[in-house]
């Protein structure tokens, strides 16, 4: 396997969401494919300015710009995001060509490279969401519950997001989905803390995850679970609380890491059309997705030997 992008890195204290299109015409075309190969010198030139700390950057190419940036055959399961149309709730798809997702111990460090890169990028690109989040105390989101907690960890976490030998060209890559939710705070402070517990799936103030229901409504813990004949299977997210208190927007960035795309896929319908059908997970009745954008982060080398 070809070394991979920084997947694994842990959460840090804040992370940026970067989503470009890129512009139309050759030019265009030409220059963010060289400034995409460039990555690992644009980290460099952030990296050795930081003491101790995190900083990692993973960039993820859509299913839109793969071919013509690339000029090389599609990853096996790479295809555009798919709207989700519940009975009540819509997972919409938007547009995004390229998405940088940086984490980092401080925020200087992020907007210091989105600076240095999209200066990089001159006219070559338009930047269609930019969003930084941070940590929010003992690492919960925005609905007051921890979030992360059941993420893969050890041998696990390459198992659960890196391709493997059913795509030898593409090995040591993964699968990335993204999903911007804005939260009505008002209307979830407005449920008591049982029934949040039980949409959730886990208990709000010591984080234990409460009995799986065998009928009826699941909890957002539940539907999230994928099983079948080969076991569990896992992604890890790493989602990040962002606000903007002044315009009374407060959410949760979605970020998901698999190996097999269709695992990512099938928690998104198993949420927005429900299991069983129409019984959705509650968690949308106070999350609107705004955004969804499906990328592929190749291995580091595939995106450096893209100058060639
Ligand atoms: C679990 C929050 C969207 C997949 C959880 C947990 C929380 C949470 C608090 C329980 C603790 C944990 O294990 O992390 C949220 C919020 C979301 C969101 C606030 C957006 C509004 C999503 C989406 C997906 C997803 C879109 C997948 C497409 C999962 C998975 C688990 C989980 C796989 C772990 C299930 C298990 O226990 O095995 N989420 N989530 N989440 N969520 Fe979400």
């Amino acid at each position: 396997m070809t070394e991979p992008q920084d997947i694994d890195a842990p959460l840090t204290a804040a992370a940026a969401f970067l989503v470009l299109t890129i512009n139309s015409g050759d030019e265009a075309m030409d220059q963010a494919r060289l400034v995409v190969a460039s990555i690992e010198d644009l980290l460099k030139d952030i990296k050795i300015q930081v003491n101790t700390g995190i900083f990692t950057c993973n960039l993820g190419i859509s299913h839109h710009a793969w071919e013509p940036l690339t000029r090389k055959p599609l990853p096996k399961e790479l295809k555009p995001f798919q709207e989700i149309r519940g009975a009540q709730h819509t997972a919409v798809a938007t547009e995004g060509d390229l998405l940088y997702h940086v984490r980092a111990d401080s925020v200087d460090l992020v907007v210091e490279f989105e600076k240095i890169l999209l200066e990089a990028f001159g006219d070559s690109v338009t930047a269609v969401d930019d969003v930084t989040g941070f940590r929010y105390y003992n690492g919960r989101d925005l609905l007051e519950f921890v979030d992360g907690t059941a993420n893969p960890i050890g041998l696990s976490l390459p198992a659960a997001t890196l391709v493997g030998e059913e795509d030898p060209a593409y090995a040591g890559g993964s699968y990335v989905v993204i999903q911007k939710y804005l939260h009505d705070l008002k209307d979830w402070r407005a449920q008591t803390t049982e029934t949040q517990e039980q949409i959730i799936g886990r208990t709000k103030f010591d984080n234990i995850e409460l009995p799986d229901a065998t009928e009826g409504q699941k909890s957002h813990k539940t539907l999230c679970t994928i099983e079948d004949a080969e076991g569990e299977h896992d992604i890890l997210r790493d989602n990040m609380p962002f606000a903007t208190p002044g315009k009374g927007e407060y959410g949760t960035y979605f970020i998901g890491y698999s190996r097999h795309l269709w695992v990512t896929e099938k928690m998104l319908e198993r949420m927005f059309i429900g299991d069983p059908p129409p019984l959705h997970d509650r968690i949308l009745d106070y999350s609107r997705a705004v955004t969804g954008v499906t990328f592929f982060c190749p291995p580091r080398k595939f995106l450096v030997d893209l100058a060639d």
